[in-house]
């Protein structure tokens, strides 16, 4: 069985506040993409990863990455993004070979997931699942509302029950042959937030593994001092 990583890094980020693109911006003095590339080549199941590029930054998103070597045993191509997530992962999949049997996607904006956590995807994929998510629980109560025009407070429809919640991370992982199946059935705009979320579309039983604190997404500005602290932490 061999493993590949897609990377959807296409994104500009702008709730974490104008500048360069998410992906680029430095954690620690690394850029944040390149966090999230060494750590799916730190999984030794990944043999090639994909990393997804602004569409009009492929050769300077390439150029950086070469700036950044990897490990022999694992390849590395960049392809260019579309507008959505969900396109910039569909070009990522056009992009794998035949030789591919398990794919793993994760956002370069979760620079710090651990490889245990990795590991732990790719393994229940190997074992059988066909769709896989590392997932924690909420701290918080969630509540359902009715959407208002801003200024306006919203009715709350409903709170599930908070302990049937899980808040969902990347790496997700497929089988490889059921994703293309996903992406290629569901249509775009139908509101998949997550590549799980389009293969329950097709009716295939998703599972969940445990997630990790580490894996939390940089999004705001605070998600950034965070980010710095944890690196600081593991480089003390
Ligand atoms: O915006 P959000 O944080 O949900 O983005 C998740 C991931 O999807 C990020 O890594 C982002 O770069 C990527 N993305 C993409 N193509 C887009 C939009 C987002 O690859 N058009």
């Amino acid at each position: 069985i061999r493993t590949a990583a897609v990377i959807p890094a296409a994104g500009r980020g702008v709730r974490l506040g104008p500048g360069t693109p998410k992906a680029l911006r430095a954690l620690g003095g690394t850029p944040m993409l390149v966090h999230a590339v060494r750590a799916m080549a730190a999984s030794r199941a990944v043999s090639l990863i994909v990393v997804v590029a602004p569409p009009d930054g492929a050769t300077e998103v390439d150029r950086l990455l070469h700036e950044y070597p990897l490990a022999d045993r694992t390849d590395l191509v960049v392809v260019p993004g579309g507008q959505t997530r969900q396109e910039s992962v569909r070009l990522g999949l056009a992009a794998l070979p035949d030789t591919i049997d398990v794919v793993l996607v994760h956002d370069a904006a979760r620079p710090l997931v651990p490889a245990d956590t990795v590991d732990a995807v790719v393994a229940a994929v190997r074992a059988g699942a066909a769709a896989v998510v590392p997932a924690l629980p909420l701290a918080d109560t969630v509540k359902q509302v009715e959407p208002q025009p801003q200024g306006t407070p919203e009715p709350v429809v409903g709170t599930p029950e908070r302990a049937l919640l899980r808040a969902v991370q990347t790496p997700q992982g497929f089988d490889l042959e059921t994703l293309r199946k996903a992406h290629d059935t569901v249509v775009e705009g139908e509101g998949a937030t997550d590549d799980a979320g389009l293969v329950e579309r097709l009716g295939a039983p998703v599972v969940v593994v445990p997630g990790h604190e580490e894996a939390f997404k940089v999004t705001r500005p605070l998600d950034l001092v965070l980010a710095e602290a944890v690196l600081a932490r593991r480089r003390a």
